[in-house]
């Protein structure tokens, strides 16, 4: 190579193709032309001795390329284009950061670069859950034959929690240790209702006031199902325990059952509520040896509980290992610099050639078994009448469920009353079905709303 062959590479800087340029999009854009200088050419050469690793977003790619943005673009370094394939097809990119979203043409766009030897930032969680087997292997083929720099790599730290670095955390922070437990609070969405709730407001109307502060989309059902924090739960799983979960296997609850008179039970208990993602290991023989539960559901969190201190938007990850002990992560799980935050730390993680070449480190083969064990807390509404708390005892019994505790406001309305029975730990299938059974028995006002207890007896 000649030697000016040998100055070019060394002061090329690093080109990004970005796809989608939306609202994190346009902080990534921002960050890296503005704050790490990508826009301005004086800037490349003036970081002596890291020039090449500079980035520059040379292309960007949205669906309609004439709509106004919120950031502004610098048309002397950056081509705004419709087609991806510009971007994966482009042999000077080295990057591509993938922000546009969906499991269709993000999907293809991610598979068809990697495949191309370009490494790939995301913060897409539902196609990193839903590919994740086939990423994985797709990364491990296409370097087979390269080493150190020359190796792709796939980094998606802005997928979980969107500002927690939780995604570095696990893949690095825990190689001597054994994870038990991973349980997040990983929406934002959910958490903010769930607060105002809390305050007092009914569900119908903190939906609506979400959508109008752009908290929740228009149609919010990935958030308020839970879909959203299974993809998350996935994902947190595959890297504490190694062990791949189909994401449609993954037991979910989301919110839309309940109401503000939950969280008087619960606050009467010294609790609030929260969506929580959990992955743990059941105990078999000792503690935490056994089958790996995955699911997501409300939960009664303890007000002492380190993920009860996420309010508002906030997320919140507690991870229990046996070195660590509990060891919690909180912070913005959302918005356009927090999220865009981990996309450029990703970059230059991958630019500085210390991004870590094997996304998912770890790999095992622990059962799965997401009939998970827990104390639970079952609300029942019901027209009263006599005997209702021996029928629900009886049914409770035949289901092998052990009652901890009954709950019950006075009655002021004999048409419409509740009551709330606490459990000892038992399995979800146990409950599911004396619930099934609850709703048949001529008392019941509707299915009882149910959810797993942070709680040691
Ligand atoms: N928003 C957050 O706080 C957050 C947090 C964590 C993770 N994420 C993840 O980040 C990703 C992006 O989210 P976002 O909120 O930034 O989305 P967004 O605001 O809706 O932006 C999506 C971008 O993709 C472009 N796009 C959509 N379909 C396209 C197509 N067929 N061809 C080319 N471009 C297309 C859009 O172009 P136009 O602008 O021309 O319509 C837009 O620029 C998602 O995977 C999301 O789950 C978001």
């Amino acid at each position: 190579m000649s030697s000016s062959a040998i100055l070019q590479t060394s002061i090329r800087p690093l080109r990004i193709g970005m796809i989608g340029a939306g609202t994190v999009g346009g902080g990534v854009y921002e960050i890296i032309m503005n704050r790490l200088g990508g826009s301005s050419n004086k800037s490349l050469a003036a970081s002596a001795g890291n020039a090449n690793n500079t980035p520059v977003i040379t292309k960007i790619c949205v669906r309609d390329a004439s709509k106004s943005r919120d950031f502004h673009i610098d048309t002397s370094a950056t081509e705004v284009v419709t087609d991806v394939k510009s971007i994966i097809n482009d042999s000077e990119i080295d990057i591509v950061v993938e922000v546009m979203g969906g499991t269709g043409i993000a999907k293809d766009a991610v598979m068809e670069s990697l495949r191309q030897g370009k490494s790939v930032v995301t913060a897409n969680k539902a196609l990193i859950a839903e590919n994740l087997q086939e990423i994985v292997s797709l990364v491990d083929k296409v370097n087979a034959n390269n080493v150190g720099a020359k190796t792709v790599k796939f980094a998606y730290e802005a997928s979980v929690c969107g500002g927690i670095p939780i995604i570095h955390t696990l893949q690095s922070c825990y190689k001597g240790d054994i994870i038990n437990e991973v349980m997040g609070i990983c929406n934002g969405t959910t958490n903010y209702m769930l607060g105002k709730m809390e305050q007092g407001v009914d569900y119908d109307e903190v939906l609506s006031e979400a959508q109008a502060l752009g908290y929740a989309e228009a149609d919010p059902t990935a958030d308020v199902e839970g879909h959203d924090v299974r993809a998350k739960i996935a994902i947190l799983a595959k890297l504490a325990f190694g062990t791949t979960v189909e994401v449609n296997t993954i037991p979910c609850m989301g919110i839309t059952n309940i109401s503000v008179v939950d969280f008087e039970y619960a606050k009467s208990m010294g609790c609030t509520i929260k969506l929580v993602g959990s992955a743990v290991r059941q105990s078999e023989f000792g503690e935490h040896d056994g089958a790996l539960s995955v699911y997501v559901s409300p939960k009664l969190v303890p007000n002492g509980h380190l993920l009860a201190s996420a309010s508002g938007c906030g997320n919140a990850v507690a991870i229990d290992s046996a070195n660590l002990g509990i060891a919690s992560f909180t912070g913005p799980g959302a918005g356009r610099y927090p999220t865009a935050n981990s996309i450029v730390a990703d970059v230059m993680r991958v630019a500085n050639n210390t991004c870590i070449a094997k996304p998912f480190p770890l790999s095992s083969n622990i059962e799965i078994d997401n009939d998970y064990v827990s104390a639970f807390y079952i609300r029942i509404s019901f027209q009263d009448g006599l005997g209702i708390i021996r029928q629900v005892g009886e049914l409770a019994e035949s289901q092998g469920v052990s009652i901890h505790s009954i709950l019950q406001q006075p009655i002021t309305d004999r048409m419409h009353a509740d009551t709330v029975v606490t459990t000892e730990p038992c399995k979800y299938s146990q409950i599911k079905t004396l619930c099934e059974l609850i709703e048949e028995a001529d008392f019941a006002l509707g299915a009882p709303v149910f959810m797993p207890m942070i709680i040691d007896y």
